[in-house]
């Protein structure tokens, strides 16, 4: 086979010409702002600029658990590029049922049949169709939680700001405080058996928001007692980002659908999935064109999902995220508080889900682009501005660690100089 040579990238200036005429000009002024450096390689935990930059990369929304081209996932993908990328559609094909049965054996018990979609949304989407085919039409979700901005997705997703301009969305849609199982159940009654609950087992885009010990067990049983469909949406807590395969294991649960995405595709392909218990796929079942879609379960994203799978095992990427999220969790601590003392309200987090949370808007911000000077790509939060995320890889190696830290250090040191004089002797606070 003949290896093609790539061309070399177009400056900076011509690419921020290409988004801003060809893209969006909001997207383009959001990349100078952030820096304006093109991302053109990437590989384990770093990804590499135009300019031969090499960053930590922390970000990429909790998709890159493995870090970016796994070996054991790229050996899956090529494989099947060169055999059969793209399926008929009209034949049986191998990868999805074997991937669908890897899957299975990971997930909480009963969870049997699975539907496999592209992206987060998609799943979200196909689990409201399925609640639908049970009698369920009534959604209940909860405030800042986050599943996507497809329109049934986004009548789910708890932020008005996403939600304003596309109104109407789906109706008989509640939202409830997350966190407060009292609120959730009077909106079971008034749903009278017609309910169907989505849910994450941390809130990520809210800001890495830990529920009440104890709440999702409620949240199941309330399910249970009043005829709920339960969905746990996983699509960026799971896969191991917790420091476990999903929330559902730290927590005892067994909901009538997972939602999978993000790292499910280690982090090369696009890929999801709602994982099913067999009474709650039962029209699906019957039906094989009920829900469809050209790319479902296409082999080479199914080769991801089972070397990514794989992947994890081998490596035991569970353990791995369980105890660097423990240590980075305690150093984010300590560094952050140091710096900005009383401005940090909290710093928290389970597994590789890492949120710094700030007392005021502004910080948040400017410690996200100071982190990019400083060598560290990390993510904002998409219902929230005043909490930092770091989603990092479980392949960190323990200097990749120290550079994180060192980098996390300097950032905060630099930022908290505008914004706490009295700890850094920088300039006034109220100059800003
Ligand atoms: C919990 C959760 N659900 C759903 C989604 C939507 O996924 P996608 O952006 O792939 O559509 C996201 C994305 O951040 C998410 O975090």
């Amino acid at each position: 086979m003949k290896t093609v040579t790539p061309a070399p990238t177009p400056s900076r200036t011509e690419i921020g010409r290409l988004y801003r005429t060809r893209l969006s000009k909001g997207r383009a002024t959001l990349g100078e702002l952030l820096g304006g450096e093109l991302e053109t390689e990437s590989q384990g935990a770093w990804v590499t600029t135009a300019t031969d930059r090499r960053l930590l990369n922390c970000s990429g929304y909790g998709v890159l658990l493995m870090g970016a081209r796994h070996p054991t996932v790229v050996r899956h993908v090529a494989e099947q590029l060169h055999r059969n990328p793209v399926a008929t559609r009209v034949l049986l094909e191998p990868q999805a049922a074997l991937a669908a049965d890897a899957l299975v054996a990971r997930a909480p018990a009963g969870l049997e049949r699975v539907h496999f979609a592209c992206s987060g949304a998609e799943a979200v989407e196909t689990a409201i169709k399925i609640a639908r085919t049970l009698g369920k039409d009534r959604l209940i979700a909860a405030r800042g939680g986050y599943h996507g901005k497809t329109m049934g997705a986004l009548s789910l997703t708890g932020k008005a700001l996403f939600q304003e301009p596309f109104r109407p969305l789906l109706p008989g849609t509640a939202h409830v405080p997350y966190g407060d199982a009292e609120a959730l159940e009077q909106e079971l009654v008034a749903a009278s058996g017609r309910a169907c609950v989505v849910i994450e087992p941390v809130q990520g885009e809210a800001g890495v928001i830990l529920p009440p010990p104890g709440y999702l067990r409620q949240v199941q049983e309330l399910c249970r007692s009043h005829d709920a469909l339960f969905v746990l949406d996983e699509i960026q807590t799971g896969m191991g980002r917790l420091g476990a395969w999903w929330g559902a294991d730290q927590e005892g649960l067994t909901p009538d659908l997972l939602l999978a995405g993000k790292g499910l595709g280690g982090g090369v392909m696009p890929v999801s999935a709602v994982v099913a218990t067999p009474k709650a796929f039962a029209a699906f079942d019957k039906d094989p064109y009920l829900h469809t879609s050209t790319f479902s379960g296409m082999p080479l994203a199914m080769a991801a999902v089972r070397g990514a799978l794989a992947a994890m095992a081998e490596e035991d990427l569970v353990t791995r995220a369980r105890i660097l999220g423990t240590e980075l969790l305690d150093a984010l601590r300590r560094i952050a508080t140091r710096h900005f003392g009383d401005l940090v309200r909290e710093v928290r987090g389970r597994g590789l889900i890492l949120g710094i949370e700030f007392a005021e808007p502004g910080p948040a911000g400017d410690l996200l682009v100071e982190l990019i000077q400083q060598g560290v790509v990390a993510n904002h939060s998409l219902n929230s501005h005043l909490v930092l995320r770091l989603t990092p890889p479980a392949i960190l190696s323990t200097s990749d660690v120290r550079f994180l830290l060192t980098a996390f250090d300097r950032a905060c040191r630099a930022q908290a100089a505008r914004y706490v004089p009295t700890l850094e002797g920088g300039a006034a606070h109220a100059q800003r």
